[in-house]
């Protein structure tokens, strides 16, 4: 069919896509002065009806980079909210590239097969997990999912034909990411299987309480099914201590997952002490659109077994042949198409090296530093009792006199985002609102710190 070909514009549609590609990318090197608002042209466009026929390839394009251009786009400097990626530039073509191949990764597909093997090793080895076993996922929240299948399997091994016919648990702390508590709903435990595990007073796992609420369900008969350590929290950026919950782990014989999705790559840098033990899990999910720059999305789940997860995902179809008994991919993960994430993760680490993301998560945590400090010494600005070991600052303006801190702390962060200089989103500790500024941004530099308080304080002082 001719008509889905762009054909002999090729060479001209790409040339005038490098030139815009080229205008974005340097755009993302600075923060805009605002968010934008929707044209009257935009909103003209995007309420349009079905096309019949078509236009240029250009003028398509064109009208798309416009539509990106009015959306919020986290790879600018000052976007500090959530736990953001900062779309690096090679990832971008990465994905390009990946999509013009459109390889689906459920088979065997040879070479680009060898390369999500070698990318898997890659990040084992960056973050010193000694099990280079794994695949890419579409987020943490499906990696998180799929470990807890493989952890169910592996405590109930009937549990694929019969369902779950016990009663079960699992431990995370009370910090840990809701996607936690969401493959607890999906895969059959229910939430009330859950124990939410209490903190210390910097927001880590007590061990001591893990300890107690496993030898409670044992005494009442149910069955563990996996401790989830979480390395880097979403609020604060803790971590669990992982060597005491690795020891509490092997004592009971019970899966240990560690939900490294945000902090874990900084375990490849000077932080490495503060994940001692990681080498004890059976699984660990990481999330390279996080701490690794690359655009979405991009996950992995690490094992220390790779039957564990054929045990649990796979299935003899008939149109799947296997390869002289070799299962594929497919047999391993939730996904059945399942496109080459990996490409992006591998090109960044053959462009860049290694030690050019281990540079940058420390940058990462330098500024954070930097950001508790600054708001430690300023009169104006409450921060937590203690530093932060990785790349979140949760922050409160708190001029004296006040005591609607929580609130005040509310409304402001939603005048910082529709002031537009910064993006930032709040979160809610101990019960209080905060602002979370999250530094995992390769472009982010002390200069946009010192703008942060200086936005936050003359729009903190209209109040
Ligand atoms: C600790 C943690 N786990 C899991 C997730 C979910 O990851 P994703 O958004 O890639 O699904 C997040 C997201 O922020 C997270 O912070």
């Amino acid at each position: 069919m001719d008509e889905l070909r762009i054909g002999s514009s090729r060479r001209e549609v790409l040339e005038f896509l490098s030139q815009k590609v080229v205008a974005v990318w340097e755009g993302f090197d600075q923060a805009r002065e605002s968010e934008p608002e929707i044209t009257l042209e935009i909103k003209k466009l995007l309420s349009e009806e079905l096309p019949r026929f078509g236009t240029e390839a250009t003028d398509s394009i064109s009208q798309s980079i416009d539509i990106l251009d009015k959306s919020i786009a986290q790879s600018r400097p000052r976007f500090l909210a959530y736990i953001g990626s900062s779309g690096l530039e090679v990832g971008a073509i990465a994905d390009f590239l990946a999509s013009s191949y459109d390889i689906n990764q459920a088979v065997d597909n040879r070479a680009s097969t060898l390369l999500e093997e070698q990318c898997i090793k890659w990040v084992a080895q960056f973050i010193g997990y000694p099990y280079p076993f794994g695949f890419f996922t579409s987020g943490g929240m499906v990696s998180n999912l799929t470990a807890l299948a493989a952890a169910r399997r592996s405590a109930l091994p009937d549990s694929r034909k019969v369902g779950l016919n016990t009663q079960t648990a699992i431990y995370s702390s009370k910090e840990s990411h809701y996607s936690i508590m969401r493959a607890a709903e999906i895969l059959g435990f229910g939430s009330d299987a859950l124990r939410l595990i209490d903190v210390d007073d910097h927001h880590r796992m007590r061990s001591s309480e893990l300890e107690i609420a496993i030898e409670r369900d044992l005494a009442q008969g149910i069955t563990p099914v996996a401790i989830i350590a979480t390395a880097g929290t979403t609020l604060t950026g803790a971590i669990d201590p992982i060597e005491a919950i690795a020891n509490i782990a092997k004592r009971f014989g019970i899966w240990l997952h560690i939900d490294g999705a945000y902090g874990i790559p900084a375990a490849g840098t000077k932080m490495a002490p503060l994940f001692t033990g990681m080498h004890n899990a059976d699984s660990i999910t990481i999330d390279a659109h996080k701490w690794l720059f690359v655009p979405k999305s991009c996950s992995l789940l690490l094992v220390r077994d790779l039957t564990s997860l054929s045990d649990t995902f796979s299935h003899e179809e008939a149109y799947m042949p296997h390869d002289e008994k070799k299962p594929n991919p497919v047999d391993f993960t939730l996904e059945y198409s399942r496109p080459l994430r990996a490409l992006k993760l591998w090109l960044a680490f053959k462009t860049h090296g290694a030690d050019a993301f281990r540079n940058a998560i420390e940058f990462n945590i330098e500024l954070a530093q930097m950001t508790y400090r600054i708001a430690l010494e300023h009169p104006e600005f409450n921060v937590l009792p203690y530093a932060p070991e990785l790349s979140i600052v949760p922050l409160q303006y708190a001029p004296s006199g006040r005591s609607d801190i929580s609130w005040l702390n509310a409304t402001l962060c939603k005048k910082l985002i529709a002031d537009g200089r910064f993006y930032i989103s709040p979160a809610q500790i101990d019960g209080q609102t905060w602002l979370r500024p999250c530094f995992t941004n390769f472009r982010t530099t002390k200069d946009d710190v010192h703008a942060l308080f200086k936005v936050i304080v003359e729009l903190g002082r209209e109040f």
